[in-house]
């Protein structure tokens, strides 16, 4: 790319992608490179600064990921956080030790020395995120200390001489104070950057990386109607027009009339689009089951099957397209992070299914930036706004078993849901309902009535990593449940889910 480049090493941090999107964010294209790369290979990249990311290992580990000594010579700015700065301290001579009572964990008070480059602008005292059980205990020489908390005396220090700068904490979540503003003098003040990064140039530089990879060659994508799997049509539409088929599986868990209507958005476009309904297939393998990971799992593994077969039919096909985006990694436990709920796409297509290479040009990429790559590709709002849907459909919006009539129960609750949240100025970020699987006692006209519970979630957020309910209106919410006791049969008693993520998740299973 012809901007100028910020390279984040990683050491196996779960926020190294995170990093690179703040940068990205903040105007300045960045890559992430493993933390082994040469000085070589990077004077090579000539990027204008670097990041060292944190990571799980103690830098005294026998099987610590290290970096090559050299790059603190090349002159560029480097910044290391968490692991990162321990390990910029041990390499340049200073000492790292297990902190004293234990790690810290959390949002931790920290002072900031004002004089500190890094920290200009920023209030001298904050809350930072802490995440570390080794600290470092004496920094290089030529350093000086510019933070600290009560339990870690050392929480940033800066070699001004050598551009050398580094923190404990995390500046990249949201969860430091002012961490933005950090990176932003970090990027800005320090390396000279000129914000010369939009998403024009990632879609420039992604379409020329397909183009390279796929030639002219042909790919396969499962395509699900929702914005990811959408964006990442367009993109290799854009970049190999021809080249692709989309598989559209409708595995029966779809909303009210939504299989439909993801075959009408595509049915003008230049791709071809092969729908399957295989409803019946996957309601049979869940009958019985209740446990929200092995539905997942048995949707996961049928949708594999499912695909195989067509592909098939198709003939050899090289490749396999998947929109997978950064969180779903992250929560489907990539990496060195817990598996909170197996996402459909990255458990679904596993590469071994004979495909010679796998294409996933969104996978660094957050919600916000897929969207605003989605308005450059010319995808209709109505499809890049489209609220995340999951994988395995109403499957987790139905709790416990899966069933014919519970589906039916809830897509009409769910359209009346939709239809009148939709109706706000400012409608939230996601909203649907969800039959909790528990049946109440009611009554209508002089009958006793034994019917589901419907329950409304409706969430604000940007990233979908986390989430506050939505405050909806008294007045809203009372047309929501009359409008679904009175016109969906089945359906006796409305609630409103108020938890927030975390604890909860945004979805029910
Ligand atoms: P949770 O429930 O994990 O959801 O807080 C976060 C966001 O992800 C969506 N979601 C999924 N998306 N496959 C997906 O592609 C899945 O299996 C899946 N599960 C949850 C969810 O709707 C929310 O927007």
């Amino acid at each position: 790319m012809k901007n100028q480049l910020v390279l984040v090493l990683d050491f196996g941090g779960q926020y190294k992608e995170l990093i690179a999107s703040r940068v990205r964010q903040l105007s300045v294209y960045s890559e992430i490179k493993a933390g082994s790369t040469s000085a070589e290979e990077i004077k090579a990249l000539a990027p204008i600064g670097l990041i060292l990311t944190g990571g799980p290992k103690s830098v005294y580990a026998p099987d610590a990921p290290h970096c090559d000594p050299k790059i603190f010579e090349l002159g560029i700015p480097v910044l290391g956080i968490c692991y990162g700065m321990q390990l910029m301290s041990y390499t340049l001579g200073g000492k790292v030790g297990p902190s004293a009572g234990g790690g810290e964990y959390g949002r931790i008070r920290t002072r900031l020395t004002p004089d500190c480059p890094l920290f200009d602008g920023v209030p001298d005292k904050g809350m930072t995120l802490m995440s570390h059980g080794d600290r470092v205990t004496q920094l290089p020489e030529g350093f000086v200390c510019k933070a600290s908390t009560a339990r870690c005396k050392i929480a940033a220090g800066v070699c001004e001489e050598r551009k050398l700068y580094c923190v404990q904490f995390h500046p990249e979540v949201r969860h430091t104070d002012h961490g933005t503003d950090i990176l932003r003098n970090f990027l800005y003040k320090l390396c000279g950057a000129k914000g010369d990064y939009n998403i024009d140039d990632y879609l420039e530089w992604a379409v020329e990386n397909i183009r390279e990879k796929v030639g002219d060659k042909k790919v396969l994508l499962a395509l699900s109607g929702g914005v990811d799997s959408s964006v990442c049509a367009a993109l290799i539409e854009r970049a190999a027009p021809g080249s692709l088929t989309c598989v559209f599986v409708d595995h029966g868990l779809m909303r009210k009339n939504e299989g439909d209507q993801v075959e009408a958005a595509f049915a003008d476009r230049q791709l071809k689009l092969i729908r399957v309904n295989a409803g019946e297939r996957f309601l049979a393998k869940l009958k019985g089951v209740s446990d929200p990971e092995k539905k997942r799992k048995i949707i996961g593994a049928e949708f594999v099957a499912v695909f195989q077969e067509q592909s098939a039919k198709l003939g050899k096909i090289p490749y396999l397209a998947q929109g997978t985006i950064y969180p779903d990694i992250v929560e489907s436990g990539g990496g060195s992070t817990a598996t909170i709920k197996s996402h459909h796409n990255v458990g679904g297509l596993p590469k071994d299914i004979g495909f010679d290479g796998l294409i996933e040009p969104l996978r660094g990429l957050f919600k916000d930036e897929v969207r605003a790559l989605g308005r450059k590709l010319g995808l209709p709002d109505t499809l890049v706004e489209r609220q995340p849907f999951p994988g395995p459909g109403l499957a987790v919006r139905v709790l416990g078993e899966v069933t014919e009539e519970k589906l039916a129960i809830l897509r009409e609750a769910d359209a009346i849901a939709c239809e009148e949240i939709g109706k706000m100025k400012n409608p939230p970020s996601q909203y649907f309902a969800v039959l909790p699987g528990v049946r109440s006692v009611g009554v209508a006209g002089d009958e006793r009535r034994y019917d589901e519970v419907i329950a409304i979630r409706a969430v604000e957020t940007t990233d979908f990593m986390t989430a506050e309910y939505s405050p909806l209106s008294h007045a809203l919410l009372s047309r929501i449940s009359s409008r679904i006791s009175n016109e969906v049969p089945g359906a006796g008693r409305i609630v409103y889910d108020i938890s927030g993520k975390p604890p909860a998740t945004v979805e029910w299973e």
